[in-house]
């Protein structure tokens, strides 16, 4: 099978990945930070050597401010739920994945919260940072406390420029929260420089660790409720979370093989270069977008080609029916709605879906021309 769902998860990961959940599981995997047996602290080092890794990686100098999470829909949860309080109001971008509509829509729902889902002018022409946050300032209100939003659209090759974004809620007091699930390994991330409140993301995708790891970083003075209490290894006797980071936000048994495995592969993100991943995986996409626009039959839902995913349909059949060719012929792509309904109305494709095609560190573009080839085939068949 050539795998191209990188954006659901990266795969195959690393080998130094599989070696070091193997390496976990086999000499050093107590219980991190319940006890002081000499396997639960090489245990509880291993965390906080990963701790320290994704805080560096993403400019932070307060790894205590990372806890780790089941994935980034749990992150942002918490994020969401623990920082917001009733009567506040909230941006979230026309491009949001379902991880983050569906928690605001809730509170919405419930009263607690109002929200405006503002333009990211995709499909616009003369598309400006400038402009987006033109828009942005009018649809502020006394009352908005949070902007959340996707670095990078899960459905095409999209992404926010967070600086502006950043400096737009810093100058008004907005908690900037942004979900990288998309981007983080991809491009490159800096939640000092880009005034990030809240970055929530899943280690199993850019970060080529396995599923079951995620995180969110806060920054320093942004505390938020906890979603879930229990254990934690620290001031057992008392009946409340501790009010420190990062055991505050870990209740239970941290995932200490999916967290090594993690730490392994940012070591190799960090060995190949955000950059040259970026550019590798651009040059992909924007030599598919090229060989599929030859094609008639086939429609791009792709406003830029500057990034891991591209989408596509083909006339007279349903995303999932070429999914399913696809399959048959011997590749993983997605075919849907990719968990985002607002992402789909901004596309114009919540009627048919997409086709998603979306590349990482080790896809080659042999594949993407044998991607290419299966297309052309099934556009003569229709
Ligand atoms: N959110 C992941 C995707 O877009 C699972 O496929």
């Amino acid at each position: 099978m050539i795998y191209l769902d990188h954006a659901a998860t990266s795969f195959p990961k690393p080998r130094e990945v599989l070696s070091e959940m193997t390496r976990c599981m086999r000499f050093y995997g107590g219980n991190p930070g319940r006890g002081s047996h000499s396997l639960s602290l090489a245990a509880a080092e291993k965390v906080y050597a990963c701790r320290r890794a994704v805080a560096e990686l993403v400019g932070s100098r307060h790894p205590e401010r990372l806890a780790f999470t089941l994935n980034a829909t749990s992150a942002i949860n918490t994020v969401v739920k623990g920082l917001l309080r009733t009567g506040d109001h909230v941006l979230i971008s026309d491009m949001e994945h379902n991880a983050v509509l569906r928690p605001v829509a809730r509170l919405a729902r419930e009263g607690r919260i109002t929200y405006t889902v503002f333009p990211t002018m995709l499909l616009e022409e003369g598309r400006s940072p400038a402009r987006i946050t033109a828009r942005l300032a009018r649809l502020v209100r006394p009352n908005t406390r949070m902007l959340i939003c996707a670095h990078a659209s899960n459905v095409c090759s999209a992404s926010l420029p967070l600086e502006v974004l950043g400096e737009f809620c810093r100058k008004r007091g907005i908690l900037f929260v942004v979900d990288a699930a998309q981007s983080l390994g991809h491009l490159p991330i800096d939640v000092e420089e880009m005034k990030i409140d809240a970055l929530c993301a899943p280690g199993h995708k850019g970060l080529l660790g396995p599923q079951g790891s995620g995180f969110f970083l806060l920054g320093e003075g942004v505390e938020a409720e906890t979603l879930i209490e229990g254990g934690s290894g620290y001031h057992s006797l008392e009946e409340e979370m501790p009010a420190e980071m990062p055991e505050r936000y870990e209740a239970g048994t941290l995932p200490t093989p999916a967290i090594a495995g993690l730490l392994a592969g940012i070591g190799e993100v960090r060995r190949m270069g955000i950059d040259a991943i970026h550019a590798h995986e651009c040059r992909l996409i924007a030599h598919l977008a090229r060989r599929l626009s030859y094609l008639p039959e086939v429609t791009l839902y792709a406003p830029q080609y500057q990034g891991s995913v591209l989408s596509f349909g083909i006339a007279g059949r349903s995303a999932e029916e070429v999914g399913l060719a696809l399959n048959r012929m011997g590749f993983c792509v997605r075919a849907g709605f990719h968990c985002s309904a607002l992402g789909h109305r901004t596309l114009g494709t919540d009627a048919t879906g997409t086709v998603r095609v979306s590349v990482g560190y080790c896809t080659t573009e042999a594949q993407i021309d044998a991607l290419a080839d299966a297309a052309q085939r099934l556009c003569r068949r229709t």
